[in-house]
Order: C-alpha cells, then structure tokens, then sequence
C-alpha cells in the first residue's frame, strides 16, 4: 500500500527537521498541542491564493464565494479581503458575514425558502442581490417593498436548466425534479421572468444556474451554460451567474479542473455562444476543500481477527457527516510518518454512539499506528465544520488559521456551558 498522495495536502504543508508535518510554518504536533484534538487547521495562504486565482480568473465582483462551505468572521473577511463578494443562503450567514465587516453589498442571499424575516434583513441592509427562488417568493419581497422595508431589490433569477451534473444525488440540482428554482422546461422561466418585469417590488438583473455540487467534468458545466445562454441571450440582462460545484480531490487518484481551468471553460463557452452580460461564479468547495485537515487523537484500537480492525479517534461524524451522509471517501495519515507506506487497512471511526459513524471505511494507515498518535484527514476545509453538529453533545472543534509560522485561533472549542447557551430550563 502507498503512501500518502502529497498532491492532496494544501499548498503550504512540509516535513519539519523533526519529522513533523508543518502546515503554514507552524508544527501539526505544536498546534494539536496548544489547542487540542480535534481540531481543523487550516493553510491560510492556501485559501488566499485560491480567491485570488478566482478573482484573477473571472474577474472582479464575479467571482462569489459560497460561504456554506465553510464560514466564520475570519473567512468571510479573508475572501472579501482577497476581492470575493459572499454568497450567503440563509438570514444567519448573511448575519455573520456582516459580523465580520463584509458590506451587505457584497453579499447574494440564496435560498428556496427564505422567511420574511430574512427576505427583511436582506432588503434592510442592502444585499447586493436576491436569488429569487419561486413564486412565493416574489409575493413576499413585494409585500415587504410595499410595506417600507428598504429600496426595491435587484433579483436574479434561479433557473433550474435541466441539466443533471455527474454527481451524488443529494448534491445534484440542475434537473428538472428539483425544490430549486424556476424550471425552464416547464415555462416557470419564463413566467418568472414576465412577472419580474411586471413587477414594482423587484429590479430584474439577471439569471442564474448552479447545477450540483463536487462535479469534475468540465462537460457538465459546459452544457449548463449552452442552456443559460440560449436562454439568457434573447432577456439581454446585465448578469449571469452559473453558480458553483467545481469538484475537488478527496482521495487518490482522483483530478479535478483547477479554478482558472473550470474559468477558461465558462469564460470561452459564453464568448463562443455570443453571451455579453457579466459571467459571475459562487465556488464553495474548490476555495477551502484542500485548504484544511482535521487531526484527531487515536483513541482505541480494536482488532477483531478475521473480521477487521477499527479504529476509533476523538471526534466523527459531527465534525464531518459527509461519509456518512454522501459515502464520501477521505485518506488519512499519519503527521509523523507522512510518506511512510500505508500498509494496514482499518475502519476509521468516530466517538458517537453508533456504529454508523464513520470516517473512512478502508482507512490505510501505516503498520505502527498506536494509541496517542496524531491521525489526519486531508481536505476536510469545506462542508466539515459547516455541517458540524453537537451529536451526542460534543463540542464543536476550534478552526485555527496557519501561516508563516503563526498559528491563529479563529473559532475557539466549544466548551461544556456553550452546551447550555441555548437552554433556558430555570429549574421547573
Ligand atoms: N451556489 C449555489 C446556489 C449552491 O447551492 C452551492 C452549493 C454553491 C454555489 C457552492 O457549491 P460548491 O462550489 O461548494 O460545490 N454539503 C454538500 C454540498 C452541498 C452544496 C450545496 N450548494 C457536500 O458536502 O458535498
């Protein structure tokens, strides 16, 4: 068995003279250390080299980073800072990203559900754009205009274009049997459009796509925008906006398109199909997939002869549910032993209490693993800590942002009366 594939590590990351992977200068061990397992550290130049290849690749204010794949203040200033504006899909993101000093300005507000009282928020403060998503939804934003909440909105519309990406199920979209926006197929695309342009409550600037999530085949997106442009061509709007879903490498083996490559594809597919309006993007995943591992203490070690070996780290599935929830595969490996051959196969699981929780199922780890050791699973950056959960109560892991040598908390560890933050029995 081999060892790690190196190229799965974020740009930043070295053997120390002790051995020790160091991510950003600073040692995994010394980190692990000072901050406790688990914990998700992050390569902070990684992440900024990929908003700027975004930004350099679409353009200024068209490349928007999805901040569902991974957001606390220091990151929404970090993309917006490195000149991305902020995708946010619910009133809560949109409220940390204005925590973090982002201009509402600079933020899209996504969602097919969106209360009034984010639709209020989002109207109050300025968003640069509504997403809007149904027909219901347009009765809300024009209600909420009528009755004095802010200046009318200019809207994209969601566009559901029929085209079904390679990719989970769950995390596909573009098809036409989806609880996303308007369907082109079916005239609802159409229909939004007229009503937007009939409407007092909202500005109508664009469309917009986003076919799925973790897709490698650049084909997939190439289609997508023959689709948008066909339709966006003949509206002569300002934007189009086909969405995220660039995919990454999670484990060996696996090629994804660079950022500049999915943007040469877009870009050249629109110039050759005739589209003039600004082409935007939301990349989620492929900004903080690689940027980020998580390390873990090793805890247990079961054997069962004949059958398989588990074994068992200090955290699973709610600082990452995507095994389970997608049958997502990761690797691991060791900080001490990164190129040692990986020659032992076991179940890699987590503290909760049940056998469902799984991190990886055919971990390859080297021989001497052993209670105490640091484990690591590379690019956990993006849909690990944003789909976290207190399962079981336990404490949600702290992010630590690592460059030059400095290690910097950005979200501290959940602690035991955080657990009780919300709960309000007074006694009776
Ligand atoms: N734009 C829209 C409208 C989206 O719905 C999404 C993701 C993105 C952009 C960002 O896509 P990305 O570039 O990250 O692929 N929890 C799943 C992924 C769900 C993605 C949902 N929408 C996972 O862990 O794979």
């Amino acid at each position: 068995m081999t060892a790690l594939d190196r190229r799965l590590l974020s740009d930043n990351t070295e053997i120390g003279a002790d051995g020790m992977l160091t991510v950003g200068g600073c040692s995994v061990a010394a980190v692990a250390e000072e901050y406790g397992t688990p914990v998700f550290i992050y390569d902070e130049a990684h992440l900024r080299a990929r908003c700027r290849e975004a930004v350099e690749s679409f353009g200024r204010d068209r490349a928007i980073y999805a901040t569902k794949a991974f957001l606390c203040r220091a990151m929404a200033r970090l993309a917006y800072d490195e000149g991305m504006l902020l995708d946010v899909a619910s009133g809560g993101e949109l409220h940390v990203a204005m925590a973090a000093g982002v201009p509402a300005s600079a933020c899209t507000l996504h969602g097919n559900n969106k209360s009034v009282a984010e639709l209020r928020l989002a109207i109050e403060a300025g968003v640069r754009h509504v997403i809007v998503d149904s027909f219901d939804e347009f009765d809300r934003i024009e209600a909420l205009v009528a009755g004095g909440a802010g200046a009318v909105p200019d809207v994209v519309l969601r566009i559901t274009p029929g085209v079904s990406a390679h990719t989970h199920e769950f995390i596909s979209t573009g098809q036409n049997d989806s609880k996303f926006g308007f369907n082109l197929e079916n005239g609802d695309a159409h229909r939004a459009v007229d009503r937007a342009r009939r409407s007092d409550g909202v500005n109508l600037v664009g469309v917009h796509c986003h076919i799925g999530s973790n897709v490698f085949e650049a084909s997939s997106f190439a289609k997508a925008a023959e689709v948008m442009a066909d339709f966006a061509i003949p509206l002569d709007l300002p934007e189009l906006v086909l969405g995220g879903g660039l995919g990454v490498a999670y484990v060996e083996g696996e090629e994804a398109p660079s950022i500049a490559q999915w943007a040469s594809v877009l870009l050249d597919a629109c110039e050759s199909l005739g589209v003039r309006s600004r082409v935007s993007v939301e990349p989620g995943r492929s900004i903080a997939a690689a940027a980020a591992m998580t390390v873990y203490t090793v805890g247990t070690i079961k054997d069962i002869p004949g059958v398989r070996t588990y074994v068992s780290v200090d955290g699973g599935m709610s600082d990452n549910p995507r095994p389970v929830l997608y049958g997502s595969g990761y690797e691991s490996f060791l900080p001490r032993a990164v190129d040692d051959p990986r020659d032992r196969t076991a179940r890699l699981v987590g503290k909760h209490c049940e056998s469902g929780d799984v991190l990886a199922f055919n971990a390859q780890l080297p021989s001497d693993v052993e209670v105490g050791d640091l484990l690591a699973m590379p690019v956990t950056g993006a849909y690990g800590h944003s789909m976290g959960s207190n399962y079981n109560k336990i404490t949600r892991p702290p992010v630590v942002f690592c460059a030059d040598g400095d290690a910097r908390l950005v979200v501290r560890r959940e602690s035991f009366d955080d657990l009780l933050a919300t709960d309000v029995f007074s006694g009776r």
